[in-house]
């Protein structure tokens, strides 16, 4: 794909997620269907009596709830682009952000505060699936709309909405990559660090990353990531080493921060050459180890338009409006206790080949920002 065709499908996927949303996707193993989407549902006298609680009548606050600050995404991304959107809507509207530093309690804690403060919607990217289905419940009993932001929370009614991408894409696009690097030699030896499994997310990843490799190649150590942590991905990563000998052909890893801690497991050991890495996030460490040949892939997925996604349905709730239709063109998916209104967006594969066709071309990251000293050499190698 060209520079300009990639910028402009961008562009298509920004302004219009319905296009996107209308292919049939599953999300952890939850059908989906084409239902109507309820959108808009809760109506302005909702709102306002949520939002008139404490602070300024009529200012409405839309709280963000983030999960974690180890993966750069969420207050280099997330937090900029949803609250330069939120202001372009509405320049009285207040953001209330906060970063629950992958403690549960602690985004329980921010999400009742939030609500104390007079949020009318709440935009939950939940730390754990179990404790943001409660934490859902008590909004919905203020009657206050729930958005859940990138990570789908099962087991409640108490979410309008869902944006995302498909994630079950993301695991596959990685184990296919994975595959393509090993040769789809059957006998190659791989080790799986999934994300975690109080993410839905983690989940979702590893079931589309076990559909691609499956039968293909030896999974020899699988483990799950609790947090996301790259700390505990390198822990497991050294077991892993130690009980295969060194003798690994192949990484899972279900982001770029697990990936660098396996890669950082695998140096210590003196493992060389690396043998291929798989990613997730685009990350700026990420894509200028993919530059020097020390990871073999990311997922791209462009935030920008996911946020925005995020913080248009947030305005509407938030201000009593009703949340144009178009947005989900009546996708939804089933979280297990009812079909929630969804926007998924669509990631890619990103490789050393496609870095300038994808990420570069996007803006996601600069060349200026890539190419620095330490990488010169690398990015004259790959053309950059
Ligand atoms: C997100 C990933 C992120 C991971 C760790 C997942 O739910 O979709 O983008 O790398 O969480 O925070």
């Amino acid at each position: 794909m060209t520079t300009k065709a990639f910028s402009g499908r961008l562009a298509a996927w920004a302004l219009s997620a319905f296009a996107l949303s209308a292919c049939s996707q599953q999300q952890g193993g939850a059908a989906e269907g084409d239902k109507g989407a309820a959108a808009g549902s809760k109506g302005a006298g909702d709102k306002g009596a949520a939002g008139d609680k404490g602070g300024k009548a009529g200012v409405a606050k839309i709280a963000l709830l983030l999960p974690e600050s180890k993966t750069a995404r969420y207050e280099s991304k997330d937090r900029p682009f949803f609250e330069a959107k939120v202001k372009a809507l509405c320049p009285d509207c207040q953001v209330l952000a906060s970063n629950a530093n992958q403690d549960a309690s602690q985004q329980q804690a921010q999400a009742e505060a939030a609500l104390t403060n007079g949020a009318s919607v709440l935009v939950l990217d939940a730390v754990d699936s179990a404790s943001a289905a409660v934490i859902a419940n008590k909004a919905k009993a203020q009657k206050v709309p729930v958005i859940a932001y990138d990570r789908l929370v099962p087991g409640t009614d108490a979410i309008d909405y869902y944006v995302s991408f498909d994630n079950e894409a993301v695991g596959r696009l990685q184990g296919e990559s994975l595959l393509k690097a090993l040769n789809n030699r059957p006998t190659a030896r791989v080790v799986m660090i999934n994300g975690a499994a109080t993410d839905n997310n983690g989940l979702t990843f590893k079931k589309g990353a076990h559909s691609a490799l499956d039968g293909k190649v030896q999974v020899v150590k699988e483990y799950d990531t609790p947090d996301w942590s790259p700390d505990k991905a390198q822990d497991q990563m050294t077991q892993a080493l130690t009980a295969l000998n060194n003798q690994v052909d192949g990484v899972y890893a279900a982001n770029d921060g697990t990936a660098g801690g396996a890669i950082a497991a695998m140096k210590a050991a003196g493992i060389k050459p690396l043998p291929p890495v798989t990613g997730q996030d685009a990350e700026l460490a990420a894509v200028q180890r993919i530059l020097v040949g020390e990871q073999y892939m990311t997922v791209y997925k462009a935030i920008k338009p996911q946020a925005e996604a995020a913080a248009v349905i947030a305005y509407h709730l938030a201000t009593g409006k009703p949340v144009p239709t178009d947005l989900t063109g009546g996708k939804t998916v089933n979280n297990g206790t009812k079909d929630v209104p969804s926007v998924l967006l669509v990631p890619l594969a990103v490789t050393k080949e496609n870095l300038k066709d994808t990420v570069i071309a996007d803006a996601f990251w600069t060349q200026e920002q890539i190419c620095t000293a330490q990488y010169a050499e690398a990015c004259k190698s790959a053309g950059l």
